[in-house]
């Protein structure tokens, strides 16, 4: 008894000890700068530490997807805790910036970004890749069902693929938001909602993460994976077994985003960040963690795997109004009370 009281008293005693030691409370130094890192866990693994290696500033970062990352930023708006939100579907971060949670900084090498991109966003965001949309299918778990391989969206509403999709929520990840964005903009609103309850009688799992239906499909739990096509190009590489699709109404796309948050107790450190990532030596680092996007710097290599957005039947995706806080909100709202509710 009197050994678990001690312990009882010795164990905060130790974790507050424990927490000076990490640095934890203590004022963050001049040296340091804070990312929210909303691409894959391997790539803000890898700039963390070349980040580090080449500049000395220490880099925390915190892995989120973009849609929970925004919410982070919302409710650190009086008092950010992070100086930069590094990648991560762009629609978010527009939202962000029109709602004063970033500002835009331009960074010296603008004019070295492609400029389709920097035209599409304006000056709200930088520009850090460009992301297609489309299916990763895992066709020898098609074959056990009995399924074709899906060709278009509109195929996804077939039951015969009852229990066979995984996709993204909305409220968590940017890719599933770019997903909704997309069959809006390809169908209308009303029939955008129709098909995508549809396509919820056929969806085993949403996943928290745009990246994670990939996974699903690799191992065989689900036959196809809605989610960018880099991604799954990158479970290719990773050694699962998968097919990439190119919806035939055409697909969506992402402008990865680069922003500085408003208020970032580590300005200094944050744009010297900021510059180092946009070259083409920090660029190259995404493919050696298997993220195929490509690159916003026109001087950075191309990965031999990246899909090409020239080849694919892209949409006119239109970033001003699916950027905006309202639309943004509302439809993702929509899809909370009409979609997401249903019983399958
Ligand atoms: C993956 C993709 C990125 C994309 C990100 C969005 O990491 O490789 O290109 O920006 O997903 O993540 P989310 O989890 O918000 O869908």
């Amino acid at each position: 008894m009197s050994q678990f009281i001690l312990r009882l008293h010795l164990r905060p005693a130790f974790l507050v000890l424990f927490g000076l030691l990490l640095g934890f409370g203590s004022k963050t130094s001049a040296q340091e700068v804070n990312v929210l890192c909303s691409p894959a866990l391997p790539w803000c693994e890898a700039i963390a530490q070349a980040f580090e290696e080449a500049t000395g500033i220490k880099l925390n970062f915190v892995r989120l997807s973009s849609g929970e990352a925004l919410a982070r930023i919302r409710a650190e708006k009086e008092n950010p805790t992070f100086d930069v939100w590094f990648g991560g579907t762009g629609d978010p971060h527009l939202v962000a910036f029109q709602e004063g949670l970033t500002e835009f900084y331009k960074p010296s090498i603008w004019e070295s970004l492609r400029p389709e991109l920097r035209e599409q966003i304006g000056e709200r965001y930088i520009p850090l890749y460009l992301g297609v949309l489309g299916f990763g299918v895992n066709e020898s778990v098609l074959a056990e069902r009995g399924a074709p391989i899906p060709r278009c969206w509109k195929d996804l509403a077939d039951p015969v693929y009852k229990g066979l999709i995984a996709m993204p929520n909305p409220n968590t990840s940017g890719t599933a938001y770019t997903t909704l964005a997309t069959l809006v903009q390809i169908f209308g609103e009303e029939e955008a909602f129709d098909l995508l309850k549809q396509i919820h009688q056929n969806v085993a799992q949403y996943t928290r993460s745009g990246g994670a239906p990939g996974l699903l499909a690799g191992r065989g739990d689900v036959g196809i994976a809605v989610q960018f096509l880099h991604d799954v190009i990158g479970h290719i590489k990773s050694g699962f077994t998968l097919t990439t699709v190119v919806p035939c109404e055409g697909t969506g796309f992402e402008i990865g985003g680069l922003s500085l948050i408003k208020g970032a107790p580590n300005r200094e450190a944050a744009i010297q960040f900021i510059e180092w990532a946009l070259t083409p030596e920090a660029q190259a680092l995404a493919a050696t963690a298997n993220s195929f996007q490509l690159p916003s710097n026109t001087n950075s290599p191309v990965p031999p795997e990246s899909p090409r957005p020239e080849e694919v039947k892209l949409i006119d995706y239109d970033f001003a109004t699916f950027g905006s806080p309202e639309v943004r909100d509302r439809l993702v709202e929509r899809w909370n009370n009409e979609v997401f509710p249903l019983p399958r």
